[in-house]
C-alpha cells in the first residue's frame, strides 16, 4: 500500500491523463443521498480535470465505486460489485478500479487483502486530490484517507444529473457518536457549508431548472455556520427565485429547536415531510445507543410538530436487535410504531460495525434469527400502517411535481410519476412536462404508492407548490 503522502510530484509522474487526455470515468454510487451528492461532486472534480464521463463500466478506463459503511451486508454488496467490475480488466487490462467513500475509510487496512485487485482507495475528505492520486504511476494499492476539519468543498459545483430535484450538501460529518455508528469514524467531524455557498450554489440550481432542493446532513439541522442556524437557512434558500420546494434530511431529533418548527410553517416552499429517525422505542435502547434524548421528548417534539404543520408526513428508521435488545424493548418500539403511526419507515436489523463503542464494549447478544423475526415484525406493521394512511388520501387532490414516465406500465397507458407535497409517490396515466406541477386526485393506493388522474386544466404555474 501506498500512501498518498508518498506519490511522486504530480508533473514528475507520466500521467495517463496526459498520455489519453480524453480517458473514461465511471462513477458507481452506493448508501444515502450524501453519497449521491458526494458522486456528483466527484464527477464534477473529475471532469473539471479532463476525464470523460460515461454511464457503462464497459465503456470505461477508470470505474470509481462510491461506497456506504453503514452496515455490512452495503459492504459485502460492494466488495462483489468490484470483483464483479474486476473481470472487465480480461477486455482491458489498464483498467483502473477505486474504492471511494465510507467504506474505503472504514476497510482501509483489510481492503487491500479481500479486494487486491482495487488500485485507490479513497476517502470522504480527499475527493480534490482524486486528478492527483488518478495520474500517479505507484504499482500498488494507493490510500487518501486523511480526514479533514475543514474540508466542505466550497467553490465546487457538483455534476448534477438533472430532474426535479437538486442534493445540496449542508453540513459534513457527524459529532453525535451514537454507539452504534460508523458515520463519525467514517466522515469526520461535523462541519457546516457557509450559508452563502449553499445558497450560490441553490442559485446556480434554479438557474438550471430545477425546482426542489434538498439539504443535506447526517444531522442536517444541526447546521451553523457561525452566523446561520438551520431555521436561518430554511429562509434563506427558499428565498432563492425559481425553487418550489425545499426538503431536507436527516435532522437529529436532539437538536430540533422552535426556530426550525416554525419556520417549518412560516415557509411555503418547505414541504410538510420529515424523515426524523427514532431508532427505538425503549428508553433503555435509547440511553444504550447513547441518542440523547427519551421518548417523552420524542413524542412531545412529534406532537409540536404535527399541531404547528398541517398534514405533515412523518418517516422514520428503527433498528431492531441492537445490544441487550429484550422482548420487552421490542414490543415498545411496536408501540411506538402504532402510537405515532409513522407514513413510512426503513427499518434494519443491528449490524455491528467495527471502530464504534458498541463494537468495543457491548456485546451484540440478541441472535440473528430474532433480529430477522423482530425486522419481518416491524416491516409487516408499517406496511399495515402506511396503507392505512394512504388510504386517507382517496380523493384528496395531491400537488405533484412531476419527475418522468413510471415504470409501471398498465396496457397502453404510459403512466407518469412525481412527488405530492408529503414527499409520496404518485402515479397517474396522463402526460405532464417533467418538472411541470399539477393537480392529482388519488383515488388508489398501495403502501407506498398514490394512483390517480390529473387535472392539467387546473395545473398550477410552475413556481408555486
Ligand atoms: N446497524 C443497523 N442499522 C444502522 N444504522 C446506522 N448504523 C447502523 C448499524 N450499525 C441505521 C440507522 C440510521 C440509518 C441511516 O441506518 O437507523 O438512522
Amino acid at each position: 500500500m501506498v500512501e498518498i503522502a508518498d506519490i511522486e510530484p504530480i508533473a514528475a509522474s507520466a500521467s495517463k491523463a496526459q498520455t489519453n487526455c480524453a480517458q473514461s470515468i465511471y462513477v458507481e454510487t452506493y448508501g444515502c443521498q450524501m453519497n449521491v451528492s458526494d458522486s456528483e461532486l466527484v464527477t464534477s472534480i473529475v471532469k473539471d480535470a479532463g476525464y470523460r464521463i460515461v454511464d457503462q463500466p464497459d465503456d470505461a478506463d477508470i470505474i470509481l465505486i462510491n461506497t456506504c459503511a453503514v452496515r455490512e451486508h452495503a459492504e459485502e454488496r460492494v466488495i462483489g460489485r468490484a470483483s464483479q467490475l474486476h473481470g472487465l480488466r480480461n477486455r482491458n487490462p489498464q483498467l483502473t478500479i477505486g474504492i471511494l467513500g465510507c467504506m474505503a475509510q472504514h476497510l482501509a487496512q483489510s481492503l487491500p487483502q479481500r479486494a487486491p485487485f482495487v488500485d485507490l482507495i479513497v476517502g470522504p475528505d480527499s475527493y480534490r486530490r482524486l486528478p492527483d492520486i488518478l495520474r500517479s504511476t505507484a504499482d500498488d494499492t494507493l490510500l487518501d484517507l486523511r480526514l479533514s476539519r475543514a474540508e466542505t468543498y466550497v467553490g465546487l459545483d457538483p455534476e448534477r444529473r438533472g430532474g426535479t430535484n437538486a442534493w445540496v450538501t449542508a453540513i459534513r460529518g457527524c459529532d453525535k457518536f451514537c454507539t452504534f455508528c460508523v458515520v463519525p469514524f467514517v466522515r469526520g467531524r461535523e462541519r457546516s457549508v457557509s450559508a452563502q455557498e449553499i445558497v450560490r450554489q441553490v442559485e446556480l440550481i434554479a438557474e438550471k431548472g430545477y425546482k426542489e432542493v434538498t439539504l443535506l446532513g447526517q444531522t442536517v439541522n444541526s447546521y451553523h455556520d457561525g452566523t446561520a442556524d438551520f431555521s436561518d437557512l430554511l429562509y434563506m434558500v427558499s428565498a432563492v427565485p425559481g425553487i418550489a420546494r425545499v426538503r431536507f434530511t436527516s435532522p437529529y431529533p436532539k437538536d430540533f429547536h422552535e426556530c426550525t418548527i416554525e419556520a417549518m410553517a412560516a415557509i411555503p416552499e418547505v414541504c410538510p415531510s420529515l424523515h426524523l429517525p427514532v431508532q427505538s422505542g425503549s428508553d433503555n435502547q435509547l440511553v444504550a445507543m447513547r441518542r440523547g434524548y427519551d421518548l417523552f421528548t420524542y413524542r412531545r417534539l412529534v406532537e409540536k410538530l404535527r399541531r404547528t404543520i398541517p398534514d405533515l408526513a412523518l418517516t422514520t428508521d428503527i433498528i431492531v436487535g441492537f445490544c441487550g435488545e429484550t422482548k420487552s424493548d421490542f414490543r415498545l418500539t411496536c408501540e411506538l410504531m402504532r402510537d405515532i403511526r409513522f407514513d413510512s419507515a426503513f427499518t434494519f436489523k443491528y449490524s455491528e460495525r467495527s471502530g464504534t463503542y458498541a463494537s468495543k464494549n457491548m456485546s451484540d447478544d440478541v441472535p440473528e434469527s430474532v433480529k430477522g423475526e423482530r425486522l419481518q415484525e416491524v416491516i409487516q406493521l408499517q406496511e399495515q400502517i402506511s396503507y392505512e394512511i394512504n388510504q386517507r388520501r382517496i380523493g384528496v387532490t395531491e400537488k405533484v411535481l412531476v419527475e418522468g414516465p413510471s415504470k409501471r406500465q398498465d396496457g397502453e397507458t404510459r403512466n407518469m410519476f412525481g412527488r405530492s407535497l408529503q414527499g409520496k409517490t404518485v402515479i397517474f396515466p396522463e402526460f405532464a412536462e417533467p418538472n411541470s406541477l399539477v393537480d392529482v386526485t388519488v383515488h388508489r393506493t398501495t403502501s407506498h404508492t398514490l394512483f390517480g388522474d390529473s387535472n392539467q386544466d387546473q395545473t398550477d404555474s410552475l413556481n408555486i407548490a
